[in-house]
Order: structure tokens, then C-alpha cells, then sequence
């Protein structure tokens, strides 16, 4: 009996071993790091609510398997109780990523917000970016997002955007040390009716609205 255990044992591992081996290939812990994140000023987009200097946190999952962006004060709003708010929230970073002898694509992306808009109201939500050399020119490696969601509508969300639904994707070169990510994201909200309301904002857990870019590693 011990033997034919064995014996299964030993064939299973002779049949599985051909089989490719779910490795994902991904920079080690540590390896991938983020540097400076540097926010435009809020005064950049006339139509909208920027984001200040140090609302914006970006960090590296600790297996590195997403980039995930916190804006603390990133909201729009449109109808009779908007108040301060405007129709169109924008904010755009640089962000000083490292990770030697590894380059990343974006593979898919979420966004986690919460939404309430009513009948008659829409939001769009894009999220754009690319890589800039330190002389701001466009190196190769972009994309982006969009995502509209129609009204009425009310929800905490964590919106999934899946393989296929990136436009212009372009794959990264191995980037020279210390090249800039440079992210986008905007909320446009627009009515048929100027009494009705809508509102996009951080997700009801932490205020924060957050963006989780999914990567896919290759060495370099
Ligand atoms: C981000 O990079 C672009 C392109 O180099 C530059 O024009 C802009 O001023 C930078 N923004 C900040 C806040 O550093
Ligand atoms: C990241 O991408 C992989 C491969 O496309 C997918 O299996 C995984 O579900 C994605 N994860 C997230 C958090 O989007």
C-alpha cells in the first residue's frame, strides 16, 4: 500500500511537473518602491476641485501586485445642495516609482468611491496616465480608463475595470532610473435638469476615494 502511494505520489509529480508553473513573475518585497509624489496645483483645472499638496498618498502592494492611489479631498458635486462643490472633481500627480531591472504595465483598474446621483444624472470617471522622463517628455507606457455610470444611483463602490476595457494601452519601456508616473483622474458630473442632484466622493469607510492600478511585471 505504502508503495503504491509512493508510486502515485511519483507519478503525480512526474505528470504535474510539465504543467506551467503558476509563478507570477513580480519584483520581490522591497523592490519596488515609491518615491516623491508630486501634485499639481489645484488652480491647474479652472472648471474643478483640485487636490492639494499632501492629499495624495501612493503606495506599492507589499507583493507588488497593484499601485494603489488615496486622494484624502477629492469630490464634485452638481444640484441645489452642492454648496462649494463643483460639477467636476481633477487632480493629476507625478509620482517617482523605482524598481531596477523591472517594468510594469497596467493590467486593470479599480476605482473606490461613493456615488449618489439621481435619475437624469451621469458620471464619468476617467483616470489616464503615462510615463515622463525627467525632462517631462513622454517616454513609452500608457493608458487609461473610463467608466460612466448612469443615475439613479447610490452606492459605496469598488468599480473593476477588466482586462480589455483599457483604451490606448501602451506597453512600458524599462524605464530609466527614477522616470515619473504621472496619474490622472477626473469625476464629471452632468444633469438634464439643473434641480437635480449628484454627488461623487471619497467611499463612506474612510472619506478617502481611492484607485488600485492591478500591474503585470516583467524583468527587464
Ligand atoms: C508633472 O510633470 C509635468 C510634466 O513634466 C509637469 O509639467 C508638471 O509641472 C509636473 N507637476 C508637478 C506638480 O511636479
Ligand atoms: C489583477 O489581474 C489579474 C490578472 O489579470 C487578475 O487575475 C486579478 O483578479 C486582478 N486583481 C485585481 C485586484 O484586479
Amino acid at each position: 500500500m505504502l508503495f503504491f502511494l509512493a508510486l502515485l505520489a511519483c507519478i503525480s509529480s512526474v505528470v504535474a511537473a510539465p504543467a506551467p508553473a503558476a509563478t507570477v513573475t513580480r519584483p520581490p518585497k522591497g523592490a519596488a518602491t515609491v518615491g516623491a509624489v508630486k501634485v499639481d496645483n489645484p488652480d491647474l483645472d479652472s472648471e474643478g476641485n483640485g487636490c492639494r499638496a499632501g492629499s495624495v498618498g501612493a503606495a506599492f502592494a507589499s507583493d507588488n501586485s497593484a499601485l494603489t492611489l488615496i486622494f484624502d479631498d477629492f469630490q464634485a458635486a452638481i444640484g441645489p445642495a452642492a454648496g462649494d462643490l463643483r460639477k467636476r472633481a481633477f487632480c493629476r500627480v507625478n509620482v517617482t516609482l523605482t524598481s531596477p531591472g523591472w517594468a510594469f504595465d497596467v493590467s486593470s483598474v479599480d476605482f473606490r468611491s461613493y456615488v449618489n446621483i439621481a435619475k437624469g444624472v451621469d458620471v464619468s470617471l476617467v483616470s489616464r496616465w503615462k510615463w515622463i522622463d525627467k525632462k517631462g517628455v513622454d517616454m513609452e507606457g500608457k493608458g487609461n480608463v473610463k467608466k460612466v455610470l448612469s443615475g439613479p444611483f447610490q452606492e459605496d463602490f469598488l468599480l473593476h475595470n477588466k482586462d480589455g476595457e483599457l483604451s490606448d494601452s501602451q506597453q512600458s519601456v524599462c524605464s530609466k532610473a527614477s522616470a515619473t508616473f504621472q496619474l490622472s483622474i477626473s469625476a464629471t458630473l452632468s444633469a438634464s435638469g439643473s434641480s437635480l442632484p449628484g454627488l461623487v466622493q471619497g467611499s463612506a469607510a474612510d472619506a478617502k476615494f481611492g484607485q488600485l492600478l492591478n500591474l503585470t511585471w516583467r524583468k527587464c
